[in-house]
């Protein structure tokens, strides 16, 4: 997937703002995934799913923290991603079909929480961002 010198300044400058405050909107991400979609919840059986658990937060951390590691290895985001590639595709076996809900959340989020920097051109750039990382994460799915 390619991404221009645009996308990468928009990804960047949204990931920017989203890092000092990763759990919040993390948490926030996580939340809506499991609101909207309760069926996601089961692969997180072992952990406290309910709205604004302490789980939840950190579990949403993670998941920013690593999109934004994603963000400055964005031109080789399977090298970058590889470790994380194993363990959602061969170890979790999450079904692929449960990506874009996340990103969606995530997407809603962002929007939500920085609405002047997420112009139209921002959430193709992240929704792009976004499904790469996806890609990625599935691609050892069998
Ligand atoms: C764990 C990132 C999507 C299920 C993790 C971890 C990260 C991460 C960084 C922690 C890994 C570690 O502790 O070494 C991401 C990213 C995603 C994504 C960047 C997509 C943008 C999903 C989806 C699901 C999922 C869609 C299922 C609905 C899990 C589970 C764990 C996990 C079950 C283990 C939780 C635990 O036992 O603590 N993910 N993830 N992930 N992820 Fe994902």
């Amino acid at each position: 997937m390619h991404f221009s010198a645009s996308d990468k300044h928009d990804i960047t400058h949204i990931w920017e703002k989203v890092a000092g405050n990763v759990e919040r909107l993390g948490g926030e991400a996580m939340d809506r995934l499991f609101t909207c979609h309760p069926a996601t919840k089961t692969y997180f059986s072992h952990l406290n799913v309910s709205h604004g658990s302490s789980d939840v937060k950190s579990q949403g951390a993670k998941v920013l923290k690593a999109i934004g590691q994603a963000s400055k290895n964005i031109d080789h985001l399977h090298e970058a991603l590889s470790d994380l590639s194993d363990l959602h595709a061969q170890s979790l076996k999450v079904d692929p079909g449960n990506f874009h809900l996340l990103c969606q959340s995530i997407l809603v989020v962002l929007a939500i929480h920085f609405p002047k920097d997420f112009t139209p051109h921002a959430h193709a750039a992240w929704d792009k961002f976004l499904a790469a990382i996806s890609e990625v994460l599935y691609f050892k799915y069998r």
